[in-house]
């Protein structure tokens, strides 16, 4: 199986383990990124089987309603069961760095919400620890070279996303050479900076459940 292959396989595992549980009047909270949009689209098949989406950025918003599946507001959203989405790193506590896309804001905010935050991603992404790949993080944009600055000192080396925007007008600083053993306590730490609307370390609030694609087939992990 190639890369898109294991991303279509956790994507349908995913429909498979929430569809069950689904009720005519659920909310699925819907990731962000090229794993997500397989979900996206296995989601079309089951369209009548739950109420609504809530989308955690404007690409995916599109590819719902493409789909002819509703997107709600978030505010109008008492009670989510599921989110599922991708990530680019998780290690085994299913501690994750999301961001890659730009959409970590509105994606932690969506998980923040949900019962269940279901992770679907391709074996290339588990890792021991985290931070190989770049942790975003999304800043106000005054606030951009002061907290760069800030990263540095916490031993990290940001580089601004050029050519790019968020959904919420912010910017990103993808900050490499970060060794995190310790998820929880840099999440908390970077998000205390003044500026910093959020960082991608997804640790505090981690997925309850990982399907995760390997050439031997998916495998599920919980935490
Ligand atoms: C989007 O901002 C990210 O958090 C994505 O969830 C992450 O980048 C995974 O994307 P892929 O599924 O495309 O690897």
């Amino acid at each position: 199986m190639n890369q898109n292959e294991l991303k279509q396989a956790v994507a349908q595992a995913a429909i498979d383990h929430i569809v069950p549980q689904l009720k005519q009047e659920s909310i699925v909270g819907v990731g962000t990124g090229s794993t997500a949009n397989y979900f996206i689209d296995a989601l079309a098949g089951i369209k009548h089987s739950f109420d609504s989406a809530v989308a955690s950025s404007e690409a995916t918003a599109e590819r719902l309603k493409s789909h002819g599946i509703s997107v709600l507001e978030l505010n109008v959203v008492p009670h989510m069961s599921f989110y599922v989405d991708g990530a680019d790193e998780t290690n085994e506590n299913l501690h994750l760095i999301k961001g890659g896309g730009g959409a970590l804001t509105r994606e932690k905010i969506v998980a923040a919400v949900a019962e269940t935050f279901v992770c679907i991603a391709d074996e290339s992404k588990l890792v021991d620890v985290l931070g190989e790949f770049p942790l975003p993080v999304e800043v106000i944009p005054m606030a951009r070279s002061y907290v760069a600055r800030k990263l540095v000192g916490l031993g990290g080396e940001p580089e601004w996303r050029q050519d790019f925007v968020t959904d919420n007008g912010n910017l990103i600083l993808d900050v490499y050479g970060l060794d995190i053993v310790d998820p929880k306590g840099l999440e908390q730490q970077i998000n205390q900076l003044t500026g910093v609307v959020t960082n991608g370390l997804f640790a505090q609030r981690p997925a309850d459940i990982l399907f995760l694609g390997t050439t031997q087939g998916v495998k599920t992990l919980h935490r």
